[in-house]
């Protein structure tokens, strides 16, 4: 048959937590989970790795033109792989964070990642598939009836960064996750909402309260379709 799978799109920014809160929602729907921010990390570790120079653009795309990326669905298997080489580790080096923007900027490899997305979703084994990324909401899933923005002010967003990596100093990480705000901010804007996007601001809630918040969006958004 040809049933057709949800797209339940996620966006948010650095340290919102729509990682995590999209796998755990993932697992609570039985859906499938596809990062999208890992997707432009393998393609930014895939240009370093040939030696080129993420900030030209002509190298961005031919390297682009042959990404043999491969992304498990499954909330519980983050596992990213380039051809063979898996990636999962590597891509999480500062010096792919750092070489990712410049990857992302690129318009034409953009328009190719969404194909790769919408096509991974159309033939994914689940009956919804959580997309968390930038622009989900607004480029590649603008017609999706469920669209959230998750957000978080500032403050707490790099107190959260430098929790997970510990051992790092606090004023450090908020310097880092300001700039890759900035220069992410720069390709698309995903700190304001697009109409028909519901908003949920994780600033005064905890893990568990966030999943309810977005769960809550996802069952009137799917019981008013
Ligand atoms: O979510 P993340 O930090 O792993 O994302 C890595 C980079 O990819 C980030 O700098 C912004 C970019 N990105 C994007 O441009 N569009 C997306 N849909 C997802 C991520």
């Amino acid at each position: 048959g040809t049933q057709s799978v949800d797209f339940i799109a996620i966006d948010g920014p650095a340290g919102s937590g729509k990682s995590s809160v999209s796998k755990a929602i993932a697992r609570r729907l039985g859906a499938g989970y596809l990062d999208t921010g890992a997707a432009y990390r393998a393609l930014a570790w895939h240009v370093l790795e040939r030696g080129a120079d993420t900030a030209d653009a002509d190298a961005v795309r031919s390297a682009a033109s042959v990404f043999p990326l491969r992304q498990a669905l499954d909330p519980d298997d983050r596992r990213v792989f380039v051809g063979d080489v898996e990636v999962t580790d590597a891509i999480r080096e500062p010096r792919v964070s750092a070489a990712v923007s410049g990857v992302a900027r690129v318009p034409e490899v953009r328009v190719q990642v969404n194909e790769l997305f919408r096509r991974v979703v159309a033939e994914a084994p689940y009956p919804a598939v959580i997309v968390e990324g930038r622009d989900i909401t607004t480029v590649v899933a603008p017609d999706s009836p469920v669209r959230i923005l998750l957000t978080a002010a500032p403050e707490v967003r790099a107190a959260r960064r430098a929790g997970e990596l510990a051992g790092e100093n606090a004023a450090a990480v908020a310097e880092a996750l300001h700039k890759r705000d900035a220069s992410d901010s720069a390709v698309v804007d995903f700190l304001t909402a697009a109409p028909g996007v519901d908003v949920v601001d994780s600033t005064e809630l905890d893990f568990p309260q966030t999943i309810d918040a977005v769960l809550t969006v996802i069952e009137r958004r799917r019981g008013a379709e």
